[in-house]
């Protein structure tokens, strides 16, 4: 079997290339990645020697690079995008133009290419906020995405549907809550806050903490996309639930991990639109055998002690980045 991963040099993109390698020895894989800020191909430096990975340097955008990347490929795990909200709030069109258009190209050449099988990664976030006491999402609530980020994800999983219905492209769709894990990008708020502990910073909490998020093992993602991708029907969603938490709570469970009080915490303003609360139901999922392995409580630690072991990964990723949650809000406070 011939993979293609797109954005596999991002977060859960390395991940998954990791385990599928493991787990499917025979199959070849092939990266397309423009390597922007989030790619970093350090993350894949124990298997670029592989002889059944390939990596290819290019844009999802550009339909000469991803006709060329599709040849003879069976199956398409989509992960590539703009995936950080605060810089979905500095420059949309560039989430517009990355996550929607891009996906428009990759449908295009898998449907010229004939793929078994276009697996598309989306978020929790394009259904929009819960109150506290709302029911969880499920695969039938109507979308409503608030913030650009969502709405151009919301975009791409419309396309990804509609090449389905109009062209029969044999497609699945899976929605996932916030993953965790490692080779996390240390702009996204777990690895952020872990690194900023590790230098001596404190840690910038929006709000009170209040806002609720689901988190789910980067590694129990890749799982339940093989999963989908197994035994999942064509043309059918499905939702990866994980657990739900405060941010407070989560950043406290990362101060008690390092031994550290809650002095580190420094409470800044929300970012444009925060949405409260995500939270989906994941039956249709766990009915075709999918489990969640990892929890918050055992791997966290994990995580943690893989930060401070791989200060090389994380380090000069830190150096020359703005915070882009105050850019963010610097920009339309003016
Ligand atoms: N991280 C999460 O918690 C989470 C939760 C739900 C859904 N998702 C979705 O999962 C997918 C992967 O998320 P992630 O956290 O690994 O993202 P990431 O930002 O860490 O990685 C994105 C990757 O895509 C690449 N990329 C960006 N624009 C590209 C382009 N135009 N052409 C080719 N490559 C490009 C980047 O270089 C990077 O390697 C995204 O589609 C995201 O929306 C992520």
């Amino acid at each position: 079997m011939r993979i293609l991963v797109t954005g596999g040099a991002g977060f859960i993109g390395s991940n998954l290339i990791h385990y599928w390698l493991k787990n499917h020895p025979d199959d070849q894989v092939v990266n397309l990645d423009a390597l922007t800020y989030a790619g970093h191909l350090e993350s894949l430096t124990d298997v670029e020697n592989n002889p059944n990975y390939k990596f290819i340097k290019g844009d999802i955008t550009d339909q000469k690079i991803v006709s060329d990347a599709m040849n003879g490929v069976d199956i398409v795990i989509h992960f590539a995008a703009e995936s950080h909200v605060d810089r979905s709030i500095i420059d949309p069109l560039q989430f517009v133009k990355t996550n929607i258009l891009g996906t428009a190209v990759l449908l295009n050449a898998a449907v010229e290419t004939e793929v078994k099988r276009f697996h598309h990664i989306s978020t929790d976030e394009v259904y929009g906020e819960l109150g506290p006491n709302d029911p969880p999402f499920g695969e039938k609530n109507a979308y409503a995405p608030r913030t650009p980020y969502a709405a151009s994800k919301a975009g791409s999983d419309h396309l990804v549907r509609a090449y389905h219905q109009t062209y029969g492209l044999p497609v699945t769709i899976s929605n996932c809550a916030n993953n965790f894990g490692s080779y996390h990008d240390p702009e996204k708020l777990i690895p952020r806050f872990i690194t900023n502990l590790l230098e001596g910073k404190r840690v910038p909490l929006m709000g009170k903490g209040e806002n609720i998020r689901e988190w789910l093992h980067v590694l129990d993602h890749a799982a339940a996309i093989d999963l989908v991708l197994k035994k999942g029907e064509i043309g059918e969603t499905y939702l990866i639930q994980g657990e739900e938490k405060t941010n407070l709570e989560i950043t406290q469970m990362i101060l008690k991990i390092l031994g550290l009080g809650e002095d580190m915490i420094e409470f800044v303003e929300h970012r444009l639109g925060h949405d409260f609360r995500y939270a989906i139901d994941g039956s249709k999922l766990k009915s075709l055998g999918w489990e969640r392995k990892h929890s918050l409580e055992e791997d966290l630690p994990i995580v943690v002690s893989w930060y401070k072991e791989n200060e090389w990964w994380w380090k000069p990723l830190k150096g020359n980045r703005p915070n882009v949650d105050r850019v963010a809000q610097k920009s339309y406070n003016q």
